[in-house]
């Protein structure tokens, strides 16, 4: 890493599941969501479900959940989701739904039997592909063996499973202490039941690792073999998160280990046979992310990166996101609200964006950019009849400054991100984000 580009370049930015940002959002008119669903040309339909309880706190967590051991407050919550599915699927109705998601906080946090009401409630509100990709994130802690096949007889073909780091010191300094030898059951187990994908979350840059403490977790990932796996670079706003304010700065890594952390990791994983996808994501070359990548179909939703081109996005639950035709809309954030809001018989949604003409143009240069780690001038002019070099001068203007210092090579019809530069590929980004200059101002995860 050169480090004289720490101070030049913006070590913090968003991560670009949308262009723009959630943090653009502003009032929506409800009635934008349905203009985009009947506007939109995709074929399909994506459905993400938030589930935001957890049965106790990881101090690193960024995500919206809720830490709670009154399981009564899951069942009231089940009951506004059900309601959420049958007003929004008179709505969003006639399009296959090819992927379904389940979130959270911990959606494992449902018991047996109401996770077998969401689903049927889902399949006679929906129709549901026979072939769709049903995938849930299960906390490894809470999920007995059993479990996994009650998940398998309700259609769930793909694990998420949250494994973070093997490491027992760092472990404890995130207050997420976990048995191993269940996560290897687990994965032995899901493959038994015939998942067709089992995925596992890490993140590097949290208190006590290092590349030599790392190293074990790595060598036992490898050994699991999963099909997927993304590797997360912490997100440290204790600003934003109050729990993170219980994880010392002093025992976090610095930029440089973290990002030797990060090349010891990937190297082992590309040397065991993955392929890097996009900023923090991993797949055997067989999986269906990695043959995206290779044919150029791959996509960058709320969840990440997915190979759902051609669906829209629903999201139901507390903070869903959804993004249909060229309209982002976002749930309430707060349960209330949420509960306020499906009870009133409208819509759930709290704030959202209408994508103009330019915000297409740019979401689509950005998706490739952070996809693919290319970009064909050619493509864009073609999609959107412009002519890329007079439409983008401002912008390669100000990336001729990155590709003197070898981040990116431009040429006269592509854009090329070198392999020094993909670890500012979101500083890359930000350079066609016409947005950029307020949101400096604001509070991001680092990028490195
Ligand atoms: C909703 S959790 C996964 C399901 C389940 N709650 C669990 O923890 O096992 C989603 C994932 O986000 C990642 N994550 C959460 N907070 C993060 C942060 N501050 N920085 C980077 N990754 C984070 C973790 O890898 C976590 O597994
Ligand atoms: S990482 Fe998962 S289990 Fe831990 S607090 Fe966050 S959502 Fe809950």
């Amino acid at each position: 890493m050169n480090t004289a580009l720490l101070t030049k370049y913006p070590v913090s930015g968003p991560r670009y599941t949308s262009y723009p940002t959630a943090l653009e959002f502003g009032e929506l008119d409800p009635a934008s969501l349905i203009q985009g669903w009947t506007s939109s040309d995709k074929q399909a339909l994506s459905l993400y479900l938030h589930i935001p309880f957890c049965h106790s706190l990881c101090y690193y967590c960024g995500c919206n959940k809720q830490v709670t051991r009154q399981r009564q407050k899951s069942e009231t919550y089940l009951q506004y989701l059900l309601l959420e599915i049958k007003q929004r699927a008179a709505l969003f109705s006639g399009k296959p739904v090819t992927q379904i998601h389940f979130g959270g906080g911990t959606p494992t946090y449902l018991d047996d039997d109401q996770l077998s009401r969401l689903m049927a409630a889902l399949r006679l509100a929906f129709e549901v592909a026979a072939k769709a990709e049903i995938s849930i994130e299960i906390d490894p802690r809470q999920t007995e063996l059993p479990r996994l096949g009650h998940l398998a007889a309700l259609g769930f073909n793909r694990l998420s499973i949250g494994v973070q780091d093997f490491d027992s010191k760092v472990q404890q300094a995130v207050n997420r202490v976990q048995d191993e030898e269940h996560i290897f059951q687990l994965v032995k187990q899901g493959r038994a039941l015939g998942f067709s994908s089992i995925s596992l979350d890490l993140i590097y840059g949290l208190p006590h690792q290092s590349v030599e403490s790392f190293r074990p977790t790595m060598e036992k990932v490898l050994a699991l073999r999963p099909d997927r796996l993304s590797l997360f670079n912490y997100a440290h706003l204790p600003e934003k998160f109050a729990a993170q304010r219980r994880i010392k700065e002093s025992d976090l890594p610095t930029v440089n280990e973290r990002r030797a952390i990060f090349t010891m990791a990937a190297t082992l994983l590309v040397d065991g046979g993955y392929l890097c996808i996009g900023m923090d994501h991993f797949a055997l070359a067989d999986d269906e992310l990695a043959k995206a990548q290779r044919e150029g179909k791959l996509h960058r939703n709320f969840q990440g990166y997915t190979t759902q081109q051609e669906a829209d996005l629903l999201g139901l639950g507390v903070s869903a996101i959804s993004q249909i035709g060229h309209v982002l809309a976002q749930n309430h954030k707060e349960i209330k609200d949420y509960y306020g809001a499906v009870e009133a018989g409208g819509s759930a949604t709290d704030k959202g964006y209408a994508l103009d003409q330019d915000d297409k143009i740019r979401g689509v240069v950005i998706k490739e950019l952070i996809c693919h780690f290319h970009l064909h001038f050619g493509q864009i002019e073609k999609r959107f009849g412009l002519e890329f070099n007079a439409y983008f001068a401002d912008d390669l203007r100000r990336l001729a400054e990155m590709e003197k210092d070898g981040l990116v090579r431009i040429d006269k019809d592509s854009i090329e991100v070198t392999d020094a530069g993909r670890p500012w590929i979101r500083a890359i980004c930000m350079q066609f984000d016409r947005y950029m200059t307020a949101k400096l101002n604001r509070s991001f995860s680092r990028i490195i």
